[in-house]
């Protein structure tokens, strides 16, 4: 039988993980936290087992989980929503990804995504019969927008952002917010696919969010994930906002993909937001991002600026002349560390020797992977 994706094998994310547990190396590789989740959070979610919450919800999600996200959005980003029919809760941010591009992509249709990406994007572009337009962010990881705007097209239907950006760390300013908009609104059949799942995860400057631009409410769609902002990952929860008009086309998909999701965890979501404050967020990470940074220094790597995210990226020149991939394995092998090689975010293969750190540890982890770290 054709393979429907056959570029498509085992994700570097799952290969260096499996890659750390066959040789014992401490892993910094997949993005997720080690260590444990809000009490807080936990004593909900035994209190919410116990209430009558396991059926269907209705499919958009829970009306008080719907109301809580809304207010999330309106106390960080000063927009109202109308929370009956602008709001999707979904499976984590993949499924809001999956389903929003399968809705909207048709056969013919071409998606710009900036590289290096996230590996979700481009096998739901080609599963819903699209065109994926792979174009290359600078060298410094952001995006140069004379290069995307002169790639787009009047068959190109959607552009896909993600900032703060996986895997580099950087978080893009005002000037790219506002190149962004030029573009979208110079370009009048584009659709905005912005994923923003590491939206609270920040440092010495706020990020800008897509829902501070009302001239492009209409035409796009903002993806998040609970799984980043509460350490949850492996909950797989998330939601996307979106005008009414995409919503209905996303709905009818959502609708055949999962129905709705999760019920207790929603529950436990909508009366866990009522008393968390996501603001402390990115000081949490930033405290991290600096341990990480500081043990560090008397390394060979040269750590390039993170900004956002719990990912920090470095250079390896200095130790080594090999591909980045080959380097990660070797890094895993021989000095217990397994990390993330850059080049498999890019369609091109391009290799600027750079890897990448997962900080999302505890102090313990940290220390003893940069212990190792230094030591090369
Ligand atoms: C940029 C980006 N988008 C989307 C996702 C998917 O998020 P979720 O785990 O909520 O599906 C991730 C997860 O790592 C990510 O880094």
């Amino acid at each position: 039988m054709a393979s429907k994706l056959p570029q498509i094998g085992t994700n570097i994310f799952t290969k260096m993980s499996q890659l750390a547990s066959k040789t014992g190396a401490i892993n910094l590789s997949q993005g997720f936290p080690n260590f444990k989740v809000d009490p807080l959070l936990s004593k909900i979610l035994v209190e919410k087992a116990t209430e009558e919450v396991h059926q269907y919800t209705p499919m958009s999600g829970s009306p008080e989980l719907l109301s809580q996200i809304s207010t999330l959005v309106e106390d960080s980003y000063n927009r109202k929503i109308d929370y009956t029919e602008e709001i999707l809760v979904t499976a984590g941010a993949t499924q809001a990804i999956f389903t929003t591009i399968l809705a909207l992509i048709e056969k013919g249709d071409e998606v710009i995504i900036l590289d290096p990406s996230y590996d979700c994007y481009e096998p739901a572009v080609i599963l819903a019969g699209g065109t994926p337009v792979r174009i290359q962010l600078d060298e410094n990881f952001l995006p140069d927008w004379n290069k995307i705007n002169s790639s787009i097209s009047e068959k190109t239907k959607m552009l896909i952002t993600n900032n703060p950006h996986n895997p580099s760390g950087r978080v893009w300013k005002s000037n790219d917010i506002d190149d962004l908009e030029k573009i979208m609104l110079d370009h009048e059949h584009l659709i905005l696919l912005s994923d923003e799942v590491y939206e609270f995860i920040t440092f010495e400057e706020k990020h800008i969010s897509i829902h501070t631009r009302e001239k492009l409410y209409n035409r796009t769609i903002i993806t998040s994930s609970f799984g980043k902002t509460f350490h949850i990952t492996g909950w797989k929860m998330g939601y996307l906002v979106t005008p009414k008009h995409l919503m209905e086309e996303i709905k009818k998909v959502h609708q055949f993909n999962v129905f709705s999701v999760n019920s207790v965890a929603q529950a436990t979501l909508a009366e866990y937001m009522k008393q968390k404050d996501v603001s402390k967020l990115g000081a949490f990470y930033q405290k991290k991002r600096d341990f990480f940074r500081a043990s560090m220094s008397n390394s060979r790597f040269e750590l390039l600026p993170c900004e956002g995210t719990y990912f920090q990226t470095a250079k390896y020149d200095s130790i080594s002349r090999e591909n980045d991939e080959a380097f990660c394995r070797r890094l895993a092998i021989e000095f217990g560390v397994a990390t993330i090689p850059i080049s498999v975010f890019n369609n091109s293969g391009f290799d600027q020797n750079v890897i990448r750190f997962c900080f999302a540890k505890t102090d313990e982890t940290l220390l003893k992977a940069t212990e190792k770290l230094c030591k090369i």
